[in-house]
C-alpha cells in the first residue's frame, strides 16, 4: 500500500497538517511519497493507492497556485482513485474544500474523507490527531 501526501502552504498551516498526514501514513506501515505540489510528478502520484491531497483556501475560496496547477494536471487521472483532501482557512466556511470535493467526484475519484478536513490557521493539538487519524485511515 503506498499512499501520496501532496500539498502547498503558504504559512506553513497547511504543511503542518501534511506532516502530521504523513506520521499517520507511516505509523499504519504504508509508504509514503510525500511532496509539494510544486516538486510532485504526475505519474508517480497517479501509481499510488490512495492520494491525499493538501491546500489552502486562498483568493477567493480557490486553491492555493501550485496545487491548482498540480490539480489541474492531474484531475484526468484520478478515475477510480482513492482521494481525501484538507486544507487551512480562516475567515470562509470552507467552500474552498466543497468545491475542490465537487471536482473529484466530477472527475471519477471516491473521495474518501466526507466533506474534506479543514482547519482554521494553524493546527492545534486535536486537529494534528485528526490528521495524523486521515493519514492511517485515507
Ligand atoms: C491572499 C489570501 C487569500 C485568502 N483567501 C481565503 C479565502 O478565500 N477563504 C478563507 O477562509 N481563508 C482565506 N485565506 C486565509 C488562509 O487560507 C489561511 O491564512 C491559511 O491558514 C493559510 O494556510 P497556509 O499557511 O497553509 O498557506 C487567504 C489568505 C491569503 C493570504
Amino acid at each position: 500500500m503506498k499512499k501520496a501526501v501532496i500539498y502547498a502552504s503558504t504559512t506553513g498551516n497547511t504543511e503542518a497538517m501534511a506532516n502530521a498526514v504523513a506520521e499517520g501514513v507511516k505509523s499504519c506501515g504504508a509508504e509514503l511519497l510525500m511532496s509539494t505540489a510544486s516538486d510532485a510528478n504526475v505519474s508517480d502520484v497517479l501509481a499510488c493507492d490512495v492520494i491525499i491531497l493538501g491546500s489552502p483556501a486562498m483568493g477567493d475560496e480557490v486553491l492555493e497556485d501550485s496545487m491548482e496547477e498540480f490539480y489541474t494536471n492531474l484531475e484526468g487521472g484520478l478515475s477510480g482513485k482513492k482521494v481525501a483532501v484538507f486544507g487551512s482557512y480562516d475567515w470562509g466556511d470552507g467552500q474552498w474544500l466543497r468545491t475542490w470535493v465537487e471536482r473529484l467526484s466530477a472527475s471519477g475519484a471516491t473521495v474518501v474523507n466526507g466533506e474534506g478536513l479543514k482547519v482554521q490557521l494553524a493546527p492545534d493539538e486535536a486537529a494534528l490527531a485528526e490528521c495524523k487519524s486521515l493519514g492511517e485511515t485515507a
